[in-house]
This record gives structure tokens, C-alpha cells and sequence, in this order.
């Protein structure tokens, strides 16, 4: 059976730098599927498509010529053949990510993709729907999360250390609205799945919970 690991969280639980890590101990790749959904926002917002319209968004969606590749420091996502890894993490993108993956036809698109992507070798695989519907046979099934406020103090640090004059409270009240909306779309909503474990990291240091998730691939390769 493939090592999979599949983690799923809200906004700014840490998911992308924990991932990272692990998948760097156990020197296997770790697919951020967020940055599929964050390249459609980006194109959607580049080619001035009407965010709310299914239709066109699918649309795009369809012809979209996506991309993901492994450097020096990590996944590259490329877009139209062009690397696009820094400008899909604006916060503009990110509420336009958050927007098209409330579509249907859009979810089973990059579902099939990124199933196509971790048949093919052991992988990390993170996101919002993976324990539940990408990988729900994976061996180890992870929701990690932190509480909004925690969450929201690690992003605002992030982001301040990027340069941004972003305030504490309008990261809080972003991460609150994209919680909202991750979680309460009609399909494939957020969700910890019955048999994921749940990881709550508001009082763990990064490599405590580095080293819980290691623990558990662990016991999984043990218990082939
Ligand atoms: O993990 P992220 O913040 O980069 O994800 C951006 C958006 O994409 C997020 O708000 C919800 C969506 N997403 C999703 O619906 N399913 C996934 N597997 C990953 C991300």
C-alpha cells in the first residue's frame, strides 16, 4: 500500500510548514492541493471572470493549464506555464480560492487530479477534503486545527514577516469569513472525518506536532 498521509484543517492551522516538514523527514513530496484551487482563483481574477457565475468558472476550470512540479524548496505551481507559487498567496486569492471550490464540476476536477498524483508514489497530501473524499482509504488520516484566534495571531505574524500592514483583527475576521465559507458550502464541505485524528495544535510547538504526525506514519509502515 502507498505511505499516503492526509491531512485536513482550517485556514492557518499550520497544515502547509507542518506538512513540509514531515514530508521532508520521511523524503517523500507533499502535494498542497489548496494551491490548485488558489491557481483557478487567480485565473478567474486575471481573466475578470464573474466569481459568482458556476458556469464560467467550470468553464475555466476545464481548459485550465495547471501544473505542479518539485524544486529546490518544494512545489512549484505552475500556471499557463508560468511559475505563479508567490502570487496565488495574496489575500485576494485566497477568498477567490475559497469561492471557486464551493463548485461541484470544479471539486471533482481537481479531485481526479490529485488521486491521479498520489497513485502514482508515497505522498503527503494536505488540504480540506482528503481524509473525507481525495484519500479516504490513506493510512494515516489527520485533522489539524488550532483555535481561530491562534490561527489567526500565527497568519498576521507570517504575513507581517512577508512585509504586510495587514492588522491582527482584519486577519481574525479573514480567517473567520474563509472558515465560514470552507465549511458551510453545500458540497464536500470541511469537515474532521469520523476515522481522521484529531490534532488540535493551539498549545503544541511546531516540532511537537512535526513529531506526533512522524509517530503516527510510524505506527502505520509497522502495522502493513
Ligand atoms: O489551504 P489553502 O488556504 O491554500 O486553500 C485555499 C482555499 O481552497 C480554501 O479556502 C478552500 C479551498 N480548498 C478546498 O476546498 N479543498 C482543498 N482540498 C484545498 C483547498
Amino acid at each position: 500500500m502507498r505511505l499516503n498521509i492526509a491531512i485536513d484543517g482550517p485556514v492557518g492551522a499550520g497544515k502547509s510548514s507542518i506538512a513540509d516538514a514531515v514530508a521532508q523527514r520521511l523524503g517523500i513530496l507533499h502535494l498542497d492541493t489548496g494551491a490548485m484551487y488558489r491557481a483557478l482563483g487567480l485565473k478567474a481574477l486575471m481573466t475578470g471572470t464573474d466569481l459568482q457565475d458556476e458556469n464560467a468558472v467550470t468553464e475555466l476550470c476545464e481548459k485550465l493549464d495547471l501544473d505542479v512540479g518539485y524544486g529546490e524548496s518544494g512545489q512549484r505551481t505552475m500556471l499557463d506555464g508560468k511559475d505563479v507559487s508567490g502570487q496565488i498567496r495574496t489575500p485576494e486569492v485566497s477568498m477567490a480560492a475559497s469561492t471557486v471550490s464551493r463548485y461541484a464540476e470544479v471539486r471533482k476536477m481537481m479531485v481526479r487530479r490529485q488521486q491521479e498524483l498520489a497513485a502514482k508514489q508515497d505522498m503527503l497530501v494536505d488540504g480540506r477534503d482528503i481524509c473525507t473524499t481525495v484519500l479516504p482509504n490513506a493510512p494515516v488520516k489527520i485533522y489539524l486545527t488550532a483555535s481561530s484566534e491562534e490561527r489567526a495571531k500565527r497568519r498576521w505574524k507570517e504575513n507581517r514577516e512577508k512585509g504586510s500592514a495587514e492588522s491582527y483583527e482584519e486577519v481574525l475576521q479573514a480567517v473567520i469569513e474563509r472558515d465560514r465559507q470552507d465549511m458551510n458550502r453545500a458540497v464536500e464541505p470541511l469537515r474532521q472525518a469520523e476515522d481522521a485524528i484529531l490534532l488540535d495544535t493551539t498549545e503544541m510547538r511546531f516540532d511537537e506536532v512535526v513529531d506526533a504526525i512522524l509517530r503516527m506514519a510510524e505506527e502505520a509502515k509497522n502495522g502493513q
